[in-house]
């Protein structure tokens, strides 16, 4: 959460903030502020709200060559002006702004700044007034290495010394940043899509490194002082990828890439003689494996339920799906030689990633399926599977969910091969398959639209059931409906609303019932049955050839075990609907954002 800027070189830096800060905003969007230093000092502009407010309330006669940006997701203090970054030294020497969580700020504040007058509630505010009180006596860069030296926590931090005017100082535990290289100046961001607009030159940061950053020079050190060399690397992103285009949000910008997305992945895991194809260490490490641990939080761990079914089904090995968040604090009783496969679309989950470094210690081997490459789970674990969905910058996931379920699927026919199992379908043409019947989705959305408004225009409350795999895609289908409508909205298997759950329906209320597994067919429709006769307006979205009069979708014919990846797309496509027609900001929904970098 939150996204952090800055820029040093020859031209205006206002501009370049908040561009950057507007490519940023899916971290957070509650509040934002950029300092900017020219010959006055240091002038800092901060609002609660968008960046389109802080936009408005930045002058257009202050013109500066440096400065630091901030987009927030408030952890620590409310979100409002005062609390929004930059914050700023006692005598307003030092500037910052920081992405991450100071578990310590409280120990902290207690030892050294006792009668320092805090002007915010932040966490952030206690490590500019170390800065400060460190700063006497020792040079700035001795100063910040020994405050983050106290620091525990995860932190990225961009800092301005007003009486060093050719310098950012920047550094990096646990929360993403990078550094730009440019011409005659140097960019630093959470993520390569801020800076895009100037350079695709990257230099990667890892923990606990500092790094002073000038127009023409970048110094990495690490804690101690000690010089680190790096070498950089071109990010390959086009600024397209990061555009809306001329879509009107991202979030349908990315549910119509799916078809596309499918055939990326094919020809990603495709070797020359176009066979599938993954790293032989990451099938020796599964195979090694007695049973697969899935660990997720969000879409991710809905596609890791999917995910399960096709590692058992096809491949034959036991898994295991947990919510990351639980599995940290609770732990079960694990194999004897198990393998931790991290599904996670930013790769920066802070759930996910204290699982990661517990399992690390415990010595097991993870396997991390990711978008991001370079993303800090990625780098942390043994082996990388990427998604090649290419940015995904609406905070609703979708082409994320649908291209790890692909990936996913690719593994499990892989394994299977490897292991002598049978497996009766050719992968590759099955997810041409999909891709073909995805198309048929994504265009048919006036359809999509009126299924939106016949079910949820006054709803209050709408359910979603299906049983064995359709199960899992409704559990995503209500994630995604409450995420972006904020109506109340809950996935269920078929056979347990009657349990209790059958109590809230009332005269009208929305049922979606998925109906793409011929096994469980017949049990699905009775638990229709069951709710129809309790008042509910079903939407069944059946697969052709089961379908049955009065169904409301039908959904183009693809592999049993691949309806999550096409029975998803309806329910995106609705929920998109039901927001927009809501009034509601669909691609950056209240109290959300895009990366979740807290636990
Ligand atoms: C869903 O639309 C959300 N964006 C959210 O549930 C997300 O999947 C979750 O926060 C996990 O994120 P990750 O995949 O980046 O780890």
């Amino acid at each position: 959460m939150c996204g952090i800027v800055g820029y040093i070189g020859e031209l205006d830096s206002k501009e370049i903030l908040l561009k950057g800060l507007e490519k940023l905003e899916y971290r957070g969007y509650d509040s934002a502020g950029i300092a900017v230093r020219n010959e006055d000092g240091v002038t800092i502009f901060k609002e609660k709200g968008r960046i389109a407010d802080l936009r408005l309330a930045v002058e257009d006669d202050v013109h500066s060559k440096t400065g630091i940006g901030h987009t927030r997701w408030a952890t620590h203090g409310v979100p409002n002006q005062i609390n929004a970054h930059p914050h700023q030294s006692e005598s307003g020497r030092y500037t910052l702004v920081h992405n991450g969580v100071i578990e310590n700020y409280h120990i902290l504040q207690k030892e050294h700044l006792q009668g320092v007058e805090m002007k915010s509630d932040t966490d952030t505010e206690v490590i500019v007034q170390l800065l400060e009180k460190f700063s006497n006596g020792m040079t700035t860069a001795e100063a910040f290495r020994h405050t983050l030296s106290l620091l525990h926590g995860s932190y990225a931090i961009a800092l301005l010394d007003s009486e060093e005017a050719q310098t950012i100082y920047v550094a990096k535990n646990k929360s993403p940043l990078l550094v730009g290289l440019g011409e005659d100046f140097n960019v630093v961001a959470s993520d390569a899509m801020a800076m895009l607009q100037v350079t695709n030159e990257y230099i990667e940061l890892h923990d606990q490194e500092m790094v002073i950053v000038k127009k023409d020079s970048v110094e990495i050190q690490k804690l101690d002082g000690s010089i680190v060399g790096r070498e950089s690397y071109i990010a390959e992103l086009d600024l397209s990828d990061i555009e809306k285009g001329t879509y009107p949000h991202y979030m349908l910008k990315e549910i119509d890439e799916q078809p596309a997305v499918m055939r990326k992945i094919i020809q990603a895991y495709q070797n020359e003689q176009d066979e599938l194809e993954i790293d032989d260490a990451i099938l020796s490490a599964i195979n090694k494996a007695d049973r697969l641990y899935i660990i997720a939080a969000g879409t991710s761990y809905h596609a890791g339920l999917v995910g399960k079914e096709y590692f058992e089904k096809i491949a034959g090995i036991p898994v295991e799906v947990h919510i990351a968040s639980e599995f940290g604090y609770n732990m079960p009783l694990l194999s004897e030689n198990p393998l931790f496969i991290f599904i996670t679309q930013s790769g920066e989950t802070a759930d996910s990633r204290q699982v990661l470094v517990k399992i690390k210690k415990l010595g097991h081997t993870t396997l991390t399926v990711t978008n991001v490459k370079g993303s800090t789970i990625s780098r942390e674990s043994d082996y990388t599977l990427l998604l090649h969905a290419g940015p995904e910058i609406a905070v609703a996931s979708t082409k994320a969910y649908t291209a790890q379920i692909a990936v996913l699927a690719i593994t499990a026919a892989l394994v299977a091969k490897n292991t002598g199992h049978s497996v009766d379908f050719d992968i590759v043409q099955e997810i041409g398959i999909v891709a073909n019947a995805m198309q048929a989705l994504v265009d048919s959305k006036e359809e999509m639209e009126q299924v939106a408004r016949d079910f949820l225009a006054t709803t209050r409350n709408a359910f979603f059931i299906g049983r064995n795999l359709d199960f899992c895609v409704s559990m995503e289908g209500a994630l995604k409906l409450k995420e972006i409508s904020y109506i109340q909205a809950e996935g269920f298997a078929g056979g347990e609303l009657k349990h209790g759950t059958i109590a809230l329906i009332e005269d009208g209320t929305p049922v979606f019932a998925l109906a793409t597994q011929k096994a469980v067919s017949l049990n699905i429709r009775g638990n229709v049955k069951e709710v129809v006769a309790r008042g509910a307006n079903p939407c069944i979205i059946a697969m052709e050839g089961m379908e049955e009069e009065g169904d409301t979708i039908i959904l183009p014919k693809v592999h049993p075990l691949l309806t999550p990846l096409i029975s998803v797309i309806p329910l995106q496509l609705i929920s998109y609907y039901a927001s927009l027609h809501r009034d509601c900001d669909v691609d950056k929904p209240r109290n959300l954002a895009k990366s979740v970098t807290v636990e």
